[in-house]
């Protein structure tokens, strides 16, 4: 088993990585957040997939699981979905040592890392992510929350997890598109810290597209270790956690802009690692050779490079202009210096953001 430690000042977790791990969530579990009862929240998706094995797992290791069923989909994120599971955990008389164990996709995670950051003033939170994304990124480092009709992720709260237990072998039944759109954010990690990453996933590209379980596992853990890395550096995103929204100010445009029908948020992350990009290059802070390789791998993993049905220019620079991560009215975009570093940039002329915006029209 591949584990990593992720170590804060006054809290500590380990991030557990193995294909068919999920068999031994109770042990796990039991080990961190020991009591008779647990809340089990599964993602709609898996529910008969993985639900059964966990809920049988926390059993055998003498939890008595409230077991119930979140459907996925960012519209179901939300605090009414919130209140529903409060009412559940309170009807059942969960306490304050039950842990609240969410299984499936980021959503999942999210709203039911919430449910235990406030629940009883905060109950312990195990994550089981089932999907790339949520593994390599949702699933470590606390940031929990929901969706409000304003905006994506507004309401929440930082609330680390006790546990990380992730088996690999849930992304051999994930659909293919939900696996590449994972591959965004680990191209992602591997360009603003790991040049080497970066080159392992160009090498291994084939293995890790036939779900080879050395290459998913190993996958999976490089990007853990970087995931983890930045949030013992920042964990309340003052600095360098920041780093991690590379491409996705664009990317939140176009999900947006696109009234999140048409991309799926990875491959937004691609196009807007693009856009980014492509802006370092004009703006002369990163050589062009850099975005080549960067649209070349994304390229490989199947991911979008270039979109002729993007909203214009000024819808998506409006959308830019409202991001959450405006600060003092300008946009604050994290650019590429080079393949493993990026700053963070805060006074980007609008005409060459449209330029990149255009690059990406093909
Ligand atoms: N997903 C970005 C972060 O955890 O900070």
């Amino acid at each position: 088993m591949a584990t990593v430690d992720l170590v804060l000042p006054h809290h500590r977790y380990t991030i557990r990585i193995a294909p068919g791990l999920l068999s031994e969530l109770g042990s796990l579990a039991r080990e961190v957040a020991p009591h008779d009862r647990a809340a089990l929240i599964v993602d709609d998706k898996i529910t008969d997939s993985h639900g059964p094995v966990v809920e049988a797992s926390l059993k055998s290791a003498d939890y008595n699981p409230l077991v119930t069923t979140m459907t996925s989909g960012e519209d179901h994120k939300n605090l009414s979905t919130v209140q529903s599971l409060y009412h559940k955990l309170l009807d059942e008389r969960l306490e304050r040592k039950s842990p609240v164990v969410a299984l499936g996709g980021g959503i999942v995670g999210d709203t039911g890392g919430f449910v235990a950051a406030s629940y009883l003033r905060g109950v312990p939170f195990i994550q089981c992510p089932t999907t790339l994304l949520a593994m390599v990124d949702a699933s470590v480092g606390g940031k929990v929350g929901v969706n409000m009709p304003q905006g994506k992720n507004l309401i929440g709260a930082f609330h680390q997890p006790v546990l990380v237990v992730i088996d690999t072998d849930t992304l051999k039944t994930l659909p293919k598109r939900d696996f590449i759109c994972g591959l965004a954010e680990c191209v992602k990690h591997g360009l603003i810290r790991d040049p080497e990453l970066f080159d392992w996933i160009d090498t291994n590209i084939q293995p890790i597209l036939d779900l080879d379980s050395g290459a998913l596992v190993e996958l999976v853990e490089r990007n853990v270790r970087i995931k983890a890395a930045v949030v013992m550096e920042d964990e309340k995103e003052a600095g360098v956690r920041a780093h991690l929204n590379f491409g996705h100010t664009f990317a939140h445009a176009i999900e947006a802009g696109t009234e999140y029908g048409r991309y799926r948020h990875g491959e937004a992350v691609s196009l807007g690692m693009i856009a980014a990009a492509r802006l370092a290059v004009t703006a002369g802070r990163c050589e062009s050779s850099a975005a080549d390789r960067l649209v070349s791998l994304l390229k490989k993993t199947g991911l979008p490079t270039s979109a002729n049905d993007l909203p214009a220019n000024d819808k998506l620079m409006s959308i830019m202009q409202s991001d959450k991560k405006v600060a003092d009215g300008k946009v604050r975009l994290v650019l590429p210096d080079k393949l493993g570093a990026v700053s963070i940039v805060g006074d980007t002329p609008d005409d060459a953001v449209a330029k990149a915006w255009d690059s990406l029209r093909g």
